[in-house]
C-alpha cells in the first residue's frame, strides 16, 4: 500500500501457520496455505474463505490482522526491530559503533547490494560462542584457520596475512558491540590498490574512487580504516569484510535453546564494483564462508565441540580464561578513532559481550 518497511511477525492468526515462506521477493498479499486467510501486505486480513458459511456475521476481520513490530528503525539499508517499544533509539544503542558501520556501508560505491540466496545451516553449539567469536576473537584466526592461510593462491586474503598485529586495534562500545582487526594506518587500502594493478586499470580506478569518497562523505581516520575487518552487533548479528576484494560477510545467529544455533548468512557485494570484483567475491564467500566453506566449518567444529565439552557437571563448575589484552593503556595515542580501544589480541571485546548479556538476563 505504501513504501514504508512494515515488519510482522509470520504467523496467521488462525492458527499460527507461517504465512510467508519465501526468503526474499515482493508480494502485495500473503495466503495462508493451511486454511487459506489472506493477509495484504499491511498486515490487514482482508480474505477469508467461506466467510458467510463458516463464521457468519461473528467475526470481525479487523480484529485479526497480523501481528506488526511498531518499533522498525533503518541504519543504512540494515533493519532492526523489537517488540519492546521502550528500548532506545538505535542511534542511542549503536552509539560509536556507527562511525564503524558507516566504513562498511559506505565505501561500497553503488551500496551493498545483497547477492540472491540466502544459505542456513544449523550447528549444535551455544549462540554466544559465535557471537563472542565474532566480537573479538583475531586469536584462532591463525590456528582454526590454519588452512586458509596455508592456500597461498587466494591472494585477496594477502591483506589479512600481511598486516601487522601493532597496526591493528580491538574496540568495543557500549551495549555489548565490538569489532576487533582495525589497521588505521591505511595498510588495508594500499594492500588493495596492489591488488588492484594486477587487475587493471578499471579496477584501480574503482579502487582510488571509493577511497576519495570516503575521504570526502566521511573522514581521513575512516578512510585510513578502508575496510573493517570483523565484529559483532550486540546481540546476534555479525559481519566481516577485510578488504574491497573480498565479501562483506552478514551473519544472523539465531538462538535454537541452549545447545542450539541456526545460522542465516548472505553475501554482500559493491553493486558498483567491476564484475570481475564480484565474481571474486561471490566465489571467495562460497570458499571460505558457505555452510560447506574452509572457514566456517572451522568456526563451527569449535562452536560445536566446546558446547560439547563444557556441558557436563565439572564442565560447568570451571570457568574459561579471558585475561588476554586487559592492560588499557591503549587508547591515549588514537584520538581520532572511538570506542574503548584494546589491543589486536585482546579479550576486553568479549568481556564486554558478556556484560551486556548478564546485564540482560540479571545474572
Ligand atoms: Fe492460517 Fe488456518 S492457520 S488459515
Ligand atoms: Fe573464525
Amino acid at each position: 500500500e505504501n513504501s514504508n518497511i512494515r515488519v510482522f511477525l509470520n504467523s496467521c492468526r488462525h492458527r499460527g501457520m507461517k504465512v510467508c515462506r519465501a526468503d526474499r521477493g515482493t508480494a502485495t498479499e500473503f495466503t495462508c496455505p493451511f486454511h487459506g486467510w489472506t493477509y495484504s501486505n499491511s498486515g490487514n486480513l482482508i480474505g477469508v474463505p467461506f466467510f458467510r458459511n463458516a463464521y457468519g456475521e461473528e467475526m470481525k476481520k479487523e480484529n485479526w490482522g497480523l501481528k506488526e513490530i511498531r518499533n522498525v528503525q533503518n541504519y543504512g539499508g540494515f533493519i532492526f526491530a523489537s517488540w519492546d517499544p521502550v528500548v532506545p533509539t538505535l542511534d542511542e544503542y549503536l552509539g560509536d559503533l556507527r562511525w564503524y558501520l558507516d566504513i562498511l556501508i559506505n565505501r561500497p560505491l553503488g551500496g551493498i547490494e545483497v547477492l540472491p540466496g540466502q544459505q542456513r545451516y544449523k550447528c549444535v553449539a551455544n549462540w554466544k560462542l559465535a557471537g563472542e567469536n565474532f566480537v573479538g576473537d583475531t586469536y584462532h584466526l591463525r590456528s582454526s584457520h590454519a588452512s586458509v592461510y596455508a592456500l597461498e593462491n587466494i591472494r585477496q586474503i594477502s591483506p589479512v596475512i600481511h598486516a601487522a598485529p601493532d597496526h591493528m586495534y580491538s574496540v568495543a562500545f557500549e551495549n555489548g558491540h565490538g569489532l576487533t582487526g582495525i589497521e588505521y594506518t591505511g595498510e588495508r587500502y594500499r594492500m588493495d590498490l596492489q591488488i588492484a594493478r594486477e587487475m587493471g586499470s578499471d579496477v584501480v580506478d574503482y579502487i582510488e574512487e571509493s577511497h576519495r569518497r570516503m575521504e570526502e562523505t566521511l573522514s581521513q581516520a575512516q578512510a585510513k580504516v578502508h575496510s573493517l575487518s570483523f565484529g559483532h552487533v550486540f546481540p546476534n548479528f555479525s559481519h566481516n569484510s577485510f578488504s574491497a576484494f573480498r565479501p562483506i560477510g552478514l551473519y544472523l545467529w539465531h538462538p535454537k535453546g541452549p545447545r542450539g544455533i541456526e545460522a542465516w548468512q548472505w553475501c554482500g557485494v559493491d553493486r558498483a564494483a567491476p564484475e570481475v570484483v564480484k565474481d571474486m567475491v561471490r566465489v571467495d564467500f562460497t570458499r571460505t564462508q558457505a555452510a560447506a566453506g574452509i572457514a566456517a566449518q572451522d568456526d563451527t567444529e569449535n562452536f560445536e565441540e566446546v558446547t560439547e565439552a563444557t556441558v557436563g557437571v565439572i564442565g560447568r563448575s570451571l570457568d574459561f580464561n579471558y585475561q588476554m589484552g586487559m592492560k588499557k593503556d591503549y587508547q591515549k595515542n588514537m584520538p581520532d578513532f572511538p570506542g574503548d580501544l584494546s589491543p589486536y589480541y585482546s579479550e576486553y571485546n568479549q568481556m564486554g559481550f558478556y556484560r551486556a548479556w548478564s546485564r540482560l538476563m540479571g545474572v
